[in-house]
């Protein structure tokens, strides 16, 4: 381990305990010196409120070799853009950062472990900065909700309509704020469709029960409203030129990305045979089967097997989607796309290496960690 790693980790080592405390500190330290910078921040704090100051300490300590993280050091960099934050903010954060720790570290702190912090990261906001002003995109664009279907008791399905161009590549995902309901607080969602001419885009939504963005846009959100959306990210990406067979793994609102790619198939694709694993608990979570089987009904590549894991009288497959794939195949000479809740890509990524897929052939997107 380098000498800043090992004085990152030691210092930090001090006060890991008290992380809850050392956020309290850090908003007041930076609130009460520049009261501007509330603004930026959720409503409730309460709601995330260790967020940012873990998501920094988290990005100092293992981004040990920055340049390796150029990339999604610049990404970082250009995202803040939607939250309003401005270069000058950069010196306040990481000023009420460092001293936060010191004041809890107590004695134990030394100068050392202040040049060290600093010297980190004063090398990652440089890259945030740099990624920042290279960007030619607006900070977000706005929306306008154009459809919003209830497809069962907590899902949503619901068109936005971008004022200006918003380019993305099938497979993609980007930020949302539900505007008028929840201010500030920013989710990711992967459009349900390729890009299409007029710009719009679906959305697959399901609340979860605590869920602060996720409630409002599948029980509040309605036609007519403005919401704000950040720059496309993410690599779940078609390769063009691979001439392999695809299998796509989908849980509940997984699906999304997943049409997103078939969308994009359906426009060129002639050769490649395409198989959809579409899992949930019970019937009502298949929201979108009757478009799935109106899809697969019209392309002879595709075909989709369905599954429910607690929903004994459902007459397709019975059991975990990730485990219902093993039961089809073999598979190792094609390409895979995983997408849905943590636990469904973990579960599916394990039957997928027992069935010695190839990593390198496997594209995923995990809605939580
Ligand atoms: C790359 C990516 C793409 C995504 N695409 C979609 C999409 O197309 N459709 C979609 O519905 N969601 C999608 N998500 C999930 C989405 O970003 C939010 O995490 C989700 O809507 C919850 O946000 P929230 O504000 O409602 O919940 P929060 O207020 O953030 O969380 C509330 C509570 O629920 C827990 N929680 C959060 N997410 C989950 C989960 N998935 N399952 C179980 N518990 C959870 C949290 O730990 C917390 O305790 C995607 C996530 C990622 C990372
Ligand atoms: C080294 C510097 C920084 C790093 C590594 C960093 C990292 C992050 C990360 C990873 C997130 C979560 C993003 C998400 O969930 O979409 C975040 C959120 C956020 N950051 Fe930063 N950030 C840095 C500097 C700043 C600065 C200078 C500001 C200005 C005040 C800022 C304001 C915010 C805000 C407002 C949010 C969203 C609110 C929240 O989640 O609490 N960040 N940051």
């Amino acid at each position: 381990m380098g000498d800043l790693a090992r004085l990152l980790k030691e210092s930090w080592s001090l006060v890991e305990e008290h992380q809850d405390k050392v956020a309290g500190y850090f908003y007041a330290r930076m609130f009460l010196s520049h009261p501007d910078l509330r603004d930026l921040f959720p409503v409730q704090m309460d709601v995330q409120r260790t967020r940012l100051l873990s998501a920094i300490v988290t990005a100092v300590q293992t981004l040990e070799d920055p340049e390796r993280f150029d990339d999604y050091l610049r990404a970082l960099g250009r995202d803040h853009r939607k939250f309003h934050v401005l270069p000058e903010h950069y010196e306040v954060v990481g000023g009420a950062l460092i001293e936060s720790m010191r004041s809890f570290a107590g004695e134990q702190w030394g100068v050392e472990y202040d040049q060290a912090w600093a010297d980190a990261y004063a090398v990652i906001a440089s890259k945030m900065l740099a990624g920042a002003d290279a960007d030619q995109n607006p900070p977000y664009w706005y929306g306008e909700v154009v459809a919003h279907e209830r497809r069962s008791h907590d899902i949503a399905v619901f068109t936005v309509l971008p004022l200006q161009p918003l380019e993305f590549r099938a497979g993609q995902y980007l930020s949302l704020e539900a505007t008028p309901y929840q201010p500030r607080l920013w989710r990711t969602y992967s459009p349900a469709n390729a890009p299409r001419r007029d710009n719009s885009l679906e959305f697959h939504v399901r609340a979860l029960g605590a869920g602060w963005v996720s409630s409002a846009l599948v029980r509040r959100l309605k036609v007519g409203d403005m919401i704000k959306l950040a720059a496309p990210m993410g690599t779940m990406t078609l390769d063009r030129r691979s001439t392999r067979d695809a299998v796509f793994v989908a849980g509940g609102t997984g699906l999304a990305p997943v049409k997103s790619l078939l969308e994009e198939l359906t426009r060129y694709n002639r050769t490649r045979w395409v198989h959809v694993f579409f899992g949930a608990r019970t019937r009502d979570d298949l929201y979108d089967l009757a478009d799935l089987n109106r899809l697969a009904a019209r392309y002879p590549w595709l075909s989709v097997v369905t599954a429910c894991s607690e929903d004994p009288t459902f007459p397709g497959e019975q059991g975990n989607i990730s485990d219902i794939v093993a039961r089809y195949g073999p598979w190792n000479e094609h390409d895979f796309f995983v997408s849905g809740s943590g636990p469904m890509v973990k579960a599916t990524l394990k039957t997928l290496a027992e069935l010695q897929v190839p990593p390198m052939r496997i594209k995923y997107d995990s809605f939580t960690d």
